[in-house]
């Protein structure tokens, strides 16, 4: 349930009764991105969650909390991301979505997973240099890189507006039954009922997807008593063969059926304010992946707002245009920080796979009810003029306005801001690029706007908050000693 009252404000077409259930559902697939799994696994670990929650009975207020935490159970995810790759000297998306399949409470498992996952491209020395540096980390540096993780996803939880059951089942989704989880080492009922639910339904959905349901019966019995609640196996246990739970699997239509199982007297029709809130939580995911674009997606969504309303647009008009400048880099989630925190050029497959996620960003938007008709703006924050750029290279002339000035903030706020390879221009130099560009790369009006924005501002106090986070970032992993 939400803490604060929801009006019953239509949003789309007239009328219409758009669900929170039915959005988050959809934004919950960004964060299978970040976390590595395929699209689905949030919405099926959901699934599953509710038909043990219908099992063991719980209150509709408890199964409406629940219902949303385990969509956004991830969302803290992007916020190791960085320091994951770092350490790992590897595609973080690989090391997160193999770490879900390892039983970490053994110390040989621990090995085995860190020599398979570390340096994967490296050369033995580097490997060996690796896995020193993450031993010296110890328990320590896994409790602080899961306690990142579950405190900044539910944090972001709270500013959405969910409730602290909600909070609380997300801050304790790696707590474990036996006091070995993390972060805080809770045991039995210390951790919350919705948490214990969290962490065992993610368990079972990964290795149901990935080896059959008779290795998740095998993991569930294995773990019982140690990792997961002993009740909580048995209602799995027992009811596993059930159609309705089975069907999951092979549900065709797994987002938009998800939602049945929010009980009804909880389900609510979105504002603008939920929608806001969506929006700008998203874009904190999103920034959060990498410290070199930290704050990015706020940024340009500052500048598309303050273009447009120096041009002279209605404050109707500038909401959309807010909400897809939050989400135009949704589809960083899905790159690997192997080449987003890249201190070097990238190479032309990296390139490539960069280019991806303007697509991707549109691919998420599409399906999310009242937020689909921003997809194509917020995907064309990379076409050109003169259609040179990507991912469809058609000329911006043929795309709304709206398009146009989002990719002028877009530039603006990327060339001002350091990256691992540069350091942030100073925006005289950056205006000068903009200008040459004009009639070529950047939309004539959209620049005009830019320039009509800036009159007397300067935004070097931005850069100096990014390159804090970055020094943070790298302090935590011993670099920068
Ligand atoms: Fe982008
Ligand atoms: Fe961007």
């Amino acid at each position: 349930m939400l803490v604060e009252s929801i009006t019953a404000e239509r949003q789309g077409c007239e009328g219409e009764f758009i669900s929170a259930s039915e959005i988050i559902a959809a934004m919950s697939t960004a964060l299978d991105l970040t976390e590595g799994q395929p699209t689905g696994h949030a919405a099926r670990s959901c699934w599953i969650g509710m038909h043990l929650a219908s099992q063991i009975g719980i209150g509709a207020e408890e199964k409406s909390a629940l219902f949303y935490a385990l969509l956004l159970k991830d969302l803290g995810c992007s916020s190791n991301a960085s320091k994951v790759s770092y350490l790992f000297a590897a595609d973080d998306r690989v090391v997160k979505r193999e770490f879900k399949t390892v039983n970490w409470q053994s110390l040989w498992n621990n090995v085995r997973y860190v020599v398979s996952q570390v340096s994967p491209e490296g050369r033995t020395w580097d490997k060996l240099t690796r896995m020193l540096a993450l031993a010296k980390q110890g328990p320590e540096g896994t409790k602080n890189l899961i306690k990142t993780r579950c405190e900044r996803g539910a944090m972001i939880a709270r500013r959405l507006g969910f409730s602290e059951l909600t909070a609380q089942a997300i801050l304790d989704l790696d707590e474990h039954w036996n006091g070995k989880g993390y972060p805080l080492g809770k045991k039995g009922h210390e951790i919350s009922q919705l948490g214990r639910i969290l962490n065992i339904s993610q368990t079972i959905e990964v290795f149901w997807r990935e080896m059959g349901l008779i290795a998740a019966k095998e993991v569930v019995k294995q773990r019982c008593g140690t990792w997961f609640e002993p009740a909580l196996c048995r209602a799995f246990l027992r009811s596993c063969q059930e159609r309705s739970l089975q069907r999951m699997m092979c549900c065709e239509n797994l987002l938009t059926e998800l939602v049945v199982f929010e009980p009804d007297q909880m389900r609510f029709s979105v504002d603008a304010a939920f929608l806001d809130r969506v929006a700008q939580g998203f874009s904190d995911v999103v920034d959060a992946k990498s410290p070199w674009t930290y704050k990015h997606s706020q940024g340009v969504a500052e500048i598309s707002v303050g273009i447009a309303r120096s041009i002279g647009w209605a404050d109707d008009r500038i909401v959309s245009l807010r909400r897809a400048a939050l989400l135009h880099d949704l589809g960083k989630l899905g790159i690997s920080n192997r080449i987003l925190d890249k201190p070097g050029k990238m190479t032309d497959e990296e390139f490539a796979i960069v280019k991806t996620h303007p697509r991707l960003t549109e691919e998420i938007l599409s399906k999310v009810p009242a937020l689909s008709e921003l997809a194509t703006v917020a995907g064309a924050h990379h076409e050109r003029w003169d259609g040179r750029g990507y991912f469809r290279g058609i000329e911006s002339s043929s795309l709304p306005l709206e398009a146009r000035i989002l990719m002028v903030a877009d530039i603006f706020e990327a060339l001002t801001a350091a990256r691992p390879y540069r350091d942030g221009m100073p925006q005289e130099k950056v205006l000068a690029i903009l200008e040459k560009d004009c009639g070529t790369a950047v939309c004539p009006e959209a620049y005009s706007g830019l320039l009509k924005w800036i009159d007397g501002r300067n935004v070097a106090s931005r850069v100096e908050v990014q390159l804090e986070a970055v020094e943070k970032l790298l302090c935590g992993t011993g670099a920068c000693s």
